[in-house]
């Protein structure tokens, strides 16, 4: 997908130096993203604040920018980090070695523009992930766009685990199954 040539869209590298400064943004971006639209869920913005920190003290990232409005971004870490992945089942993924792709957001007014496709094309190529051979990602099973994204950049459903969620309308529990999905970024 190409980007519309009309709007001037750039990538920027995200890590631990730069965090503070986006931090703000990021915390707005990720909230709009989750917790409003067809696919929302309630979250407690101390939790999203704690879950982009504890996130960005050990990951890096990549950001997407309309002029200086934050649009999009991407953030991971080693998948040996994420303590839902069932390793045992596994084998053959290597914990230190597979980048988890723990939230991939783009702002609703610049979806369908080939943001997400490129933060992660940008991601596979650089340098930043060179020490890793491998991908995976975990997604709503209802999330029609995400999974959309997945499969068209490759992934493959590995497995599927079950996360006790809180609905936005009711504010009441609910099972979501999140599918984990996997591509190779290198060919051993
Ligand atoms: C999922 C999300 C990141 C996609 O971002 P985006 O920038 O709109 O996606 P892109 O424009 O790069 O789309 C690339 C491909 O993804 C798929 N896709 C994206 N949006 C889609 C939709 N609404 N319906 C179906 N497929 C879709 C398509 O295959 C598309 O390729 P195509 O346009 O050639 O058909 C965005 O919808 C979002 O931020 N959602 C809320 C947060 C979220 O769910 N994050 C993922 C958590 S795992």
């Amino acid at each position: 997908m190409t980007l519309d040539n009309m709007t001037p869209i750039t990538i920027f590298g995200l890590d631990n130096v730069n965090y503070p400064k986006y931090r703000n943004e990021l915390i707005d971006l990720y909230s709009l993203s989750f917790t409003e639209g067809r696919y929302a869920q309630h979250i407690d913005p101390q939790a999203i604040e704690s879950s982009l920190d504890d996130i960005m003290s050990i990951g890096f990232g990549f950001m997407s920018f309309d002029k200086d409005t934050l649009i999009g971004a991407v953030i991971c870490l080693a998948l040996k980090n994420d303590p839902d992945f069932p390793f045992d089942l596994h084998k053959d993924i290597q914990p230190d070695k597979t980048l988890y792709i723990a939230d991939l957001m783009v702002d609703q007014n610049h979806r369908g523009k080939g943001v997400a496709l490129g933060l992660i094309e940008h991601l596979f190529e650089l340098s930043n992930s060179k020490p890793y051979t491998d991908a995976v990602i975990r997604v709503w099973n209802e999330n029609i766009p995400a999974l959309s994204l997945y499969k068209k950049l490759g992934f493959v459903e590995i497995d599927m685990i079950s996360q006790t969620k809180i609905s936005k309308e009711k504010k009441e529990p609910f099972e979501m199954k999140k599918i984990y999905m996997h591509r190779k970024i290198i060919e051993n």
